[in-house]
C-alpha cells in the first residue's frame, strides 16, 4: 500500500506524473485548489487503474497549507513514498510588470511551497525506506532570463535546493530528483508564447505532459537527479549549463526583446 503525494496532481505535467505513478500501483493523494477538477481527476484514475486516489483542497501559495496537509495524512496513518511537487506558475509577464503579490505568490508556490513539503515529509518518507522526492522545476531553471526573470530565479533556486538535499537524504534512502522539461503544451497560452517566440524549435522541443510523466516516474525510481525529457531539451540543457550564464543572460535578453 504506497502512497504518493502528487502536488498540482489534477491536470498538466502533474496529472502525468500522477497517471504514470497510478499505473506503477501507488495510491496517489492528489493537491490542487479546483474541488471539481480533483474529483473529476480522482474518478478517472480510478476507473483506469486499480488504487485508491484521495484528494486534498488547499492553496499551496498559502503558508499554512503544507501542515494543514502534514495533518491530514498523519491522522489517516498512511505510508508515504513518493513526495511530487509539481504545483507552479509562470506566465509571459513577470518582473518587475507582475504586481508585487502575484511575484510573492510565485515564490511561494513554486519554491517555498516545495521546500515547506519536502521538511514536514522527510520524516515520513524515512519511515518507508526507499522513498521519493519529485521536484518539478523547469529548463527556465538553467539560465537567468530577463523576460521571465522571478519564474526562471524560482526554478534555479528549486534546483540548486534539490541538489542539496539528494546529498543531505542519501544516508536515509531517499532519492531526490529534479524535473526540468522544456515546453509542455499544457494549455493554449503555453503553445501560443511557444510558438512566438521559439518558433519550429518550439514545437519540436514540445512535449506530452504523459511523456513527460512517464518519463520523470521511470527516471525518478532509478534515482535520477535531473531529468530533462526530450532530445531537444536534453541538448538545449546541456547548452545551458555550459556556456557563461552572463553571456546567457545577454543573448535571452536581445531575444526576449525583439519578440
Ligand atoms: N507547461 C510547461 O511548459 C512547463 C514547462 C516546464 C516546467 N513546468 C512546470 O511544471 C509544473 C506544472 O505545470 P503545468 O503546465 O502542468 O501547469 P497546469 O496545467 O496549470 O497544472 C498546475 C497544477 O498545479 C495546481 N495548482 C496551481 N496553483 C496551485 C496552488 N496555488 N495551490 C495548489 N495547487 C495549485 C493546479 O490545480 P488548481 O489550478 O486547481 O490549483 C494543477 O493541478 C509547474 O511547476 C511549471 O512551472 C511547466
Amino acid at each position: 500500500m504506497n502512497w504518493a503525494i502528487v502536488a498540482g496532481g489534477s491536470k498538466g505535467i502533474g496529472l502525468g506524473i500522477a497517471e504514470a505513478l497510478a499505473k506503477r500501483s501507488f495510491n496517489v493523494l492528489i493537491v490542487a485548489r479546483n474541488a471539481e477538477d480533483l474529483q473529476h481527476t480522482k474518478t478517472f484514475l480510478e476507473k483506469k487503474y486499480l488504487i485508491q486516489v484521495e484528494v486534498f483542497c488547499g492553496d499551496l501559495s498559502h503558508t499554512e497549507t503544507p501542515a494543514q496537509l502534514l495533518e491530514w495524512f498523519t491522522t489517516r496513518h498512511l505510508p508515504v513514498n513518493v513526495l511530487c511537487n509539481a504545483a507552479g506558475l509562470g506566465g509571459s509577464i513577470d518582473f518587475p510588470n507582475l504586481p508585487l503579490e502575484k511575484i510573492r505568490t510565485m515564490i511561494r508556490l513554486n519554491l517555498e511551497s516545495a521546500i515547506a513539503l519536502s521538511y514536514l515529509f522527510i520524516p515520513l518518507l524515512q519511515q518507508t525506506t526507499p522513498s521519493y522526492i519529485l521536484n518539478v522545476s523547469s529548463l527556465a531553471g538553467f539560465a537567468p532570463i530577463p523576460m521571465k526573470n522571478v519564474y526562471a530565479a524560482t526554478k534555479s533556486g528549486l534546483i540548486s535546493f534539490s541538489r542539496s538535499l539528494k546529498y543531505l537524504l542519501k544516508k536515509d534512502r531517499i532519492s531526490v530528483s529534479c524535473l526540468c522539461p522544456g515546453p509542455v503544451f499544457t494549455k493554449p497560452a503555453i503553445e501560443a508564447e511557444t510558438r512566438k517566440q521559439m518558433g519550429w524549435i518550439g514545437k519540436q522541443m514540445a512535449i506530452r505532459p504523459d511523456q513527460v510523466g512517464e518519463r520523470a516516474v521511470r527516471a525518478m525510481l532509478k534515482r535520477k537527479m535531473i531529468i530533462v525529457p526530450g532530445r531537444w531539451s536534453k541538448l538545449f540543457s546541456c547548452l545551458l549549463r555550459i556556456v557563461p550564464q552572463d553571456y546567457v543572460a545577454r543573448i535571452l535578453y536581445r531575444f526576449g526583446k525583439k519578440k
